[in-house]
Parts: C-alpha cells; sequence; structure tokens
C-alpha cells in the first residue's frame, strides 16, 4: 500500500455496491416476508408519524408483543434503538471501576469494549475448543470477589453453538447464589428448534437483551432493548439517553414483525438449515478448512482456516472484491483466534449461497497460488 493511502474499507465497499453483494457478514436476515414490514412502515408513513415524537416510553403493544414472544409475563420492557443501545446502557449503570464480567473468547466483542468503558474488565474463557462455550463449572471457577456480572450469549455469536437447558439453569444458579447479574443476550435465540432463557432460573439477577434485527430482518431500522424485573429494571433504565423515544416507523414495524413471527419464522428457520448444510458440502472440499460448530444453533457459523494457507483478511477481501461475496474476518470477534477463521451467515436467499458456493473454493485456491507461486520451470 503507497504511504498515506486510506486503508481498505471493506464495508463502505459494500455498501457502495449494495445490490450486487451477497452479504453473509453481519448475521442478517434477508428472508424475514419483506411485505410484512413494508405495510406496516408504509402506513405509518401515510399517516405522517415521523412528523410528531413517539410515545417515549415505547409502544405499549410492541412491549407486550415482547413479553409474550419472550414467554415472560412479569418483566418491564425497555425500548431501545437496536439491542446496542440496551448493552451500552447496562454496562454504564451496572458495572464500576475494578469491577469483572466473566465472559468468552471468542464473542461479540463489541459488549467487552462496553463493558471497559464503565472501567470494568471482562475475564475471557477460551472457548475456541469443544464445547465451544462456557461451561457452568469455568463459570464457578471464574469468579473472583470483583466478579458483577456473566455475559451470557445465545446462541453464540459468532461460532453459533446454542447452550443445553440444563447448563443454562446452572449457569443462572451461579449468578442467583453469588448475587452476579446475569447478562442473557439472545438475539439469536429464534434460530434453534429450541433455546431456554435464563430469567426463569435467576428473576432478580438476569436482564435479557433481545433484538428483532436478526429473527424478523430489522437491522436497518434499529430496535430493540431489553426486560428485567424491578428493581434491576429501575437501575439500568436511569441511564436511558434516548430519552424521547426510538423511530416511530421501527416500531410499528418491530409490532407487525413480531405479530407475523409465530407464522412466519418456520420457513426462515428452515431455508438457514438448508443454506448451512450447503455451505458445509462446500467447505467440505476445501483443504485445510472446517466447521468447528455444525449444525449452528444460530444464522452464522466459523470456517476454520487454520490449515488452509490463506489469512481471513485476505480472503474477506478476495471474496468481496473478486465475487460480491461478503463474510467477516475472524479478528472482530476473536483476540486470541481472530487470525484463523472467517465468519459466515446464512439467513439469505438459496441465490446467495450459490454466489458463496462458486466463489469460496476459487478464492481460497487464487490466494493460495499467490503465496506458493508454482516453481519455475529450470530451462
Ligand atoms: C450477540 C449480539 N448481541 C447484540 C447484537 C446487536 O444487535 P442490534 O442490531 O439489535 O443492535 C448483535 C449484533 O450482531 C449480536 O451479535
Amino acid at each position: 500500500m503507497a504511504p498515506g493511502a486510506p486503508a481498505f474499507d471493506a464495508f463502505r465497499y459494500a455498501h457502495e455496491h449494495y445490490h450486487e453483494i451477497a452479504w453473509m457478514s453481519q448475521n442478517t436476515n434477508h428472508l424475514f416476508p419483506a411485505h410484512v414490514v413494508e405495510d406496516a412502515v408504509a402506513r405509518a408513513m401515510a399517516e405522517k408519524r415521523y412528523q410528531g415524537y413517539p410515545y417515549a416510553p415505547g409502544d405499549p403493544t410492541l412491549k407486550d408483543l415482547v413479553r409474550a414472544d419472550l414467554g415472560l409475563p412479569d418483566v418491564t420492557v425497555g425500548i431501545t434503538s437496536g439491542g446496542t443501545e440496551a448493552l451500552y446502557m447496562l454496562t454504564r449503570a451496572l458495572l464500576a471501576p475494578g469491577d469483572e464480567v466473566v465472559a468468552s473468547d471468542p464473542s461479540y466483542l463489541i459488549i467487552h469494549r462496553f463493558v471497559e468503558l464503565s472501567g470494568a474488565r471482562t475475564v475471557n474463557l477460551d472457548i475456541y475448543d469443544p464445547p465451544y462455550r462456557l461451561t457452568a463449572d469455568r463459570v464457578q471457577a471464574a469468579i473472583t470477589p470483583k466478579t458483577r456480572m456473566i455475559l451470557l450469549i445465545d446462541p453464540l455469536n459468532p461460532l453459533g453453538s446454542g447452550y443445553p437447558p440444563e447448563e443454562v439453569r446452572a449457569i443462572a444458579e451461579i449468578a442467583h447464589d453469588h448475587h452476579l447479574v446475569l447478562l442473557n443476550d439472545v438475539t439469536y435465540r429464534d434460530f434453534p428448534e429450541r433455546h431456554t432463557l435464563a430469567h426463569p432460573y435467576a428473576p432478580e439477577e438476569t436482564v435479557t437483551v433481545w433484538s428483532v434485527s436478526k429473527n424478523c430482518g430489522l437491522a436497518g431500522l434499529r430496535l430493540g432493548g431489553l426486560v428485567a424485573r424491578d428493581p434491576l429494571f429501575s437501575r439500568i433504565w436511569k441511564y436511558n439517553t434516548n430519552d424521547l423515544g426510538v423511530s416511530v416507523l421501527s416500531q410499528a414495524a418491530a409490532r407487525a414483525a413480531l405479530q407475523a413471527k409465530p407464522q412466519a419464522f418456520p420457513a426462515v428457520r428452515e431455508q438457514t438449515r438448508r443454506n448451512q448444510e450447503r455451505i458445509r458440502e462446500v467447505v467440505a472440499t476445501v483443504e485445510g478448512t472446517h466447521l468447528p460448530v455444525y449444525p449452528s444453533q444460530a444464522n452464522m457459523f466459523v470456517i476454520d482456516l487454520t490449515r488452509a494457507g490463506v489469512t481471513p483478511e485476505d480472503l474477506q477481501k478476495e471474496l468481496l472484491l473478486r465475487h460480491g461475496v461478503f463474510l467477516r474476518a475472524g479478528n472482530y470477534l476473536s483476540p486470541r483466534h481472530g487470525a484463523k477463521f472467517i465468519r459466515a451467515s446464512f439467513s439469505n436467499p438459496p441465490s446467495d449461497i450459490e454466489r458463496f458456493a462458486q466463489a469460496f473454493p476459487r478464492a481460497v485456491e487464487t490466494l493460495r497460488r499467490a503465496a506458493h507461486p508454482p516453481q519455475a520451470i529450470a530451462r
């Protein structure tokens, strides 16, 4: 790269070519029936709802839908601009300098960054080995007098591993016994056949962070939130910065999508199962690559490249620029193992997955040849 030249910005490139890209880099969902959302937003637009502020505490019907969707009738619902805002708010509210949070590596590191902004630190248990998730024993062993919180992301981004009910229960009981906050991030909970919320096992200690970005395919509308019981909910909500409420259009879309989800989601889940099967077939043909977790319980997993002779960054760039297929290099998701894998999400139409199927073997081969050119033939 020429001195002073700007680094390649994959996201800028991908957004500039949005309609030509198979977007498999952010666990977004491109399968949820679009008309549901389009009708709701069109109605809110026609009523000019955007001219007024939203009802600041959040649409009461949407809150009822969130409670019903989670099956938690006795929680208070906070609606935020994506689950991200809820995550920031709760780390800000509940953590102080010197505190520790038991977490994992790999993980969704944005939460770790929020923990650090509050002056606390994460204790990252290495989970890049079977069973590719936390276990209650390891969580228990990591607890010190400084521990304030356990981060339970289930299913887990980026590995796609999910937690069996007995492990959720055991981790929740640890939180209860040690008076720790249990942050149960359930952003991907609709993708497995069965999912267990931690809340019923530790109702006073659990904050559940939910989102409609991935299940309902509304990532661009930025809507999610948290649920908890009081007094925990009120301790967190004091830190709400979005005092005038979350976009009326997003709330209208989320309401319609949650109403449609029970009927619409099984077909989405089915397609993600078929898609990950197709990706597995392709990965099996490329020497040196494998899937640590299969089947994924989410809408993504990692493709391990340790023995492939290519770097995740080079592969991300090659796939994007030459094939219009956007995957995410692992360094964004793991300090320790990020150089070993690339993450693929697959809640996409089959045509995107076929594009990947054609591109992946060719991209790996191209990079291998560039790294190890065939010996020049001596004349
Ligand atoms: C584990 C996890 N939590 C939260 C989020 C944030 O989602 P949202 O779009 O609701 O802000 C993501 C996004 O990828 C995620 O992977």
